[in-house]
């Protein structure tokens, strides 16, 4: 009975032992683990930090369109918690004061803006059906909040 235990505590401490003289020798070895180690925390908080930011920017599904197409380089739109540059308008109200404002409905004027600003933004990218539809639908929602 003793003998086993004796033999137990040898080999506990022959392993613990062993292990951290060979946890020694790499990290004197490899003096750049402890570099690679420090740039995957490093990447980890950056990721941590990106899942922090995109929720407020993707609050409200239906404004990912309009910050996927980029026009929050140049447009906010606060009823869809979407912070955005300050170069054009709010787009919050867009929906409804669009036709007003330019002289045709929103629709018609993303795919034929009557603005220059905006004439040269769709000119250079322009929109999909689809996305055009995309943006007017959030564009409603953000409008009626
Ligand atoms: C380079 C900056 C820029 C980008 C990018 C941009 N816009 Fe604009 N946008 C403007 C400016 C400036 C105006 C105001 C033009 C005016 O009133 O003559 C405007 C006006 C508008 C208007 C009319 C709003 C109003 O109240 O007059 C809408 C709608 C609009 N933009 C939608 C979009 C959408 C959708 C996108 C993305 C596909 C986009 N914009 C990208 C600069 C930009």
């Amino acid at each position: 009975m003793k003998n086993s235990v004796m033999i137990f505590l040898v080999c506990a401490v022959i392993g613990f032992g062993g292990g951290a003289l060979f946890n020694q020798a790499k990290g004197s070895n490899e003096a750049s683990t402890p570099d690679v180690e420090t740039t995957k925390q490093t990447e980890t908080v950056a990721e941590g930090n990106t899942e922090v930011v995109q929720p407020a920017n993707t609050v409200s599904g239906e404004g990912q369109i309009i910050s996927d197409k980029g026009c929050l380089a140049c447009h906010a739109v606060e009823n869809l918690g979407l912070q955005g540059g300050a170069t054009g308008p709010d787009l919050s109200d867009a929906y409804t004061n669009v036709e007003g404002k330019h002289g045709k409905p929103i629709e018609e004027f993303l795919k034929e803006p009557t603005s220059a600003v905006m004439s040269t933004v769709i000119g250079g990218n322009p929109l999909t059906d689809e996305e055009r539809t995309k943006i007017v639908e959030a564009l409603k929602i953000a409008s009626e909040k």
